[in-house]
């Protein structure tokens, strides 16, 4: 992985809004529904952690900071891409949030001094080689307390680990056995999976051969149009299919909490 190209796409990739800022959707309502989705299943596994501190490794121009902080006493975000971090702070003197700490570093050269209640990755692990993952997660138990949670959501491959051409920049997405066993060797251990959004979206789409959503806004009555459905509807009615789509597998929130005795 080269992180100067994946900080570069990340300075020049600013969107207008700046909840777009974690994926692939181009509608900007789509993007808000789904922030909305994700910040409500969020909260739900974040329900049984102490609200105290948050720290956003790679935090982009801060959705879920600027969303969670209001939970939060604390909130310390970091990203390496300047214009994402300009971004977070432009956003938070609009909303007047004030209790979120914006700092501009690669996270692989982080030094905290703090103990966190929640430590949130999202978008991010994608980035980081086994070894680079590996110090990530040294740094995260440094900074994790007996009971801290770690929230990572991730693009988990329902097949077998794989680098994903298709963005710029690239991006490992491994299979949900193969990240488990990183964390496990590491000390945490998985409290559970949660999918980070249900409704059809765009892998549906793509799937069909379509590039953008807005296609099926613009033209809605497209999916029955009858060459479409003979020629897909074998494929549609297969189970693997179903999955991948309707349940989008890919973005998944993962919970895990350091085994007892690694205190
Ligand atoms: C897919 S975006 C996700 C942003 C945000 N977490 C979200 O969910 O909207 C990935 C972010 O991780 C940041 N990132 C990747 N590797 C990083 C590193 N080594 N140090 C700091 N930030 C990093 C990128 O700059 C980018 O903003």
């Amino acid at each position: 992985m080269n992180r100067e190209e994946i900080k570069s796409f990340w300075n020049n990739n600013i969107f207008p809004n700046y909840l777009q800022s974690g994926g692939p959707p181009t509608l900007e309502l789509l993007s808000k529904i789904r922030h909305r989705v994700e910040i409500a299943r969020l909260q739900k596994i974040l329900s049984s952690a102490p609200k105290g501190s948050l720290l956003d490794l790679g935090c982009g121009s801060g959705r879920n900071s600027l969303d969670l902080a209001k939970y939060y006493k604390k909130v310390v975000a970091v990203d390496f891409a300047k214009n994402q971090i300009k971004q977070l702070k432009s956003e938070s003197s609009i909303q007047g949030v004030r209790n979120i700490t914006a700092i501009c570093m690669d996270i692989l050269k982080l030094k905290l001094h703090d103990k966190f209640d929640v430590v949130f990755l999202s978008g991010v692990t994608q980035y980081l080689s086994v070894a680079d993952l590996s110090k990530i997660l040294n740094l995260i138990r440094k900074c994790s307390k007996k009971n801290t949670l770690v929230v990572s959501r991730d693009t988990l491959n329902l097949g077998p680990t794989c680098f994903n051409k298709s963005s710029k920049v690239g991006a490992i997405y491994r299979s949900r056995e193969s990240f488990t066993l990183l964390l496990n060797k590491k000390g945490f251990i998985n409290k559970g999976f949660v999918s980070a959004y249900f409704f059809i979206y765009d892998s549906f789409f793509k799937r069909l051969g379509l590039k953008r959503l807005p296609d099926i806004f613009l033209r809605p009555l497209l999916l029955l149009e009858p060459i479409l459905i003979r020629f897909y509807l074998p494929i549609i009615k297969t189970r693997k299919f179903l999955l991948k789509t309707t349940f989008n597998p890919y973005h998944t929130f993962s919970t895990w909490q350091l085994r007892p005795h690694s205190f």
